[in-house]
């Protein structure tokens, strides 16, 4: 089943829980004069992701399409989101744009930004942030919103299982879970962790951000600094080391 909670004043996550994968996919519509969508989902999750789209605009008028890395969870249905709005346009790092997107998706070529850039959709302002293999990939950037202090955190904070959409409650513990249980999959090693990792996590906690919208797992609301301090010791812990 897909819901939809707004999470910020016109920001709405859209999830669905998948229970085969103990794991729920959220995507964030931004409601806005230029309406921008963090996460597609995965191409299998269109139909559900439109139909909730649908609720809350006119999907067709859907322009820009954001989100951290390129993966399937992420982007995987830009090209169907370009079908059904003309105007759809990613809005990805420079690196993203230079090296998938933008031969993946040929239709609107990405806007490609870089670190520290700011863009208007309208009521909102979303400040970019690049992250380089944080959480994960290459191309990886992070999105937030200065008008809401709504940080798209795409893996960070990653938790498991059928959880609450939103919670002011630590969920450092429920992190640690999730990266363990991923190390004793067949998705072990899915967070690198370089000796540039923290200060990039450092660099993302300085925004303060009083929501953490992660795509999987409970929003946090709350002090967004101290959580992404205590996802960076977490990271350590269990991919940082020797083990
Ligand atoms: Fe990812
Ligand atoms: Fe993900």
């Amino acid at each position: 089943m897909t819901t939809i909670t707004e999470i910020a004043p016109d920001t709405f996550r859209i999830n669905t829980f998948i229970p085969e994968a103990n794991l729920g996919f959220s995507q964030f519509l931004v409601r806005d004069e230029e309406s921008l969508l963090f996460h597609t989902g995965m191409r299998a999750l269109f139909p559900a992701v439109h139909e909730a789209v649908s609720k809350l605009i006119d999907p067709s008028t859907l322009r820009w399409v954001g989100f951290s890395h390129f993966e399937a969870d992420e982007c995987g249905s830009l090209n169907e989101w370009q079908q059904v709005a003309p105007k759809a346009t990613a809005v990805c790092s420079m690196v993203a744009k230079m090296v998938s997107v933008d031969d993946f998706a040929q239709k609107n070529p990405a806007k490609g930004i870089t670190d520290g850039e700011e863009f208007t959709t309208g009521t909102h302002t979303f400040r970019f942030l690049a992250t380089p293999h944080v959480p994960h990939n290459w191309e990886a950037g992070l999105l937030y919103d200065t008008s809401t202090g709504v940080l798209f955190s795409s893996d960070i904070l990653h938790q498991n299982g059928d959880v609450a959409a939103l919670t002011s409650e630590t969920v450092t513990d429920r992190v640690r879970q999730a990266m363990l249980e991923m190390q004793a999959s067949p998705l072990a090693d899915y967070l690198p962790y370089t000796p540039k990792t923290d200060a990039t996590l450092k660099r993302v906690a300085a925004l303060k951000p009083s929501t953490v919208a992660s795509m999987h797992g409970s929003i946090f609301t709350g002090d967004g600094e101290q959580a992404i301090l205590e996802y960076a010791s977490v990271l350590k812990e269990v991919f940082g080391g020797d083990n």
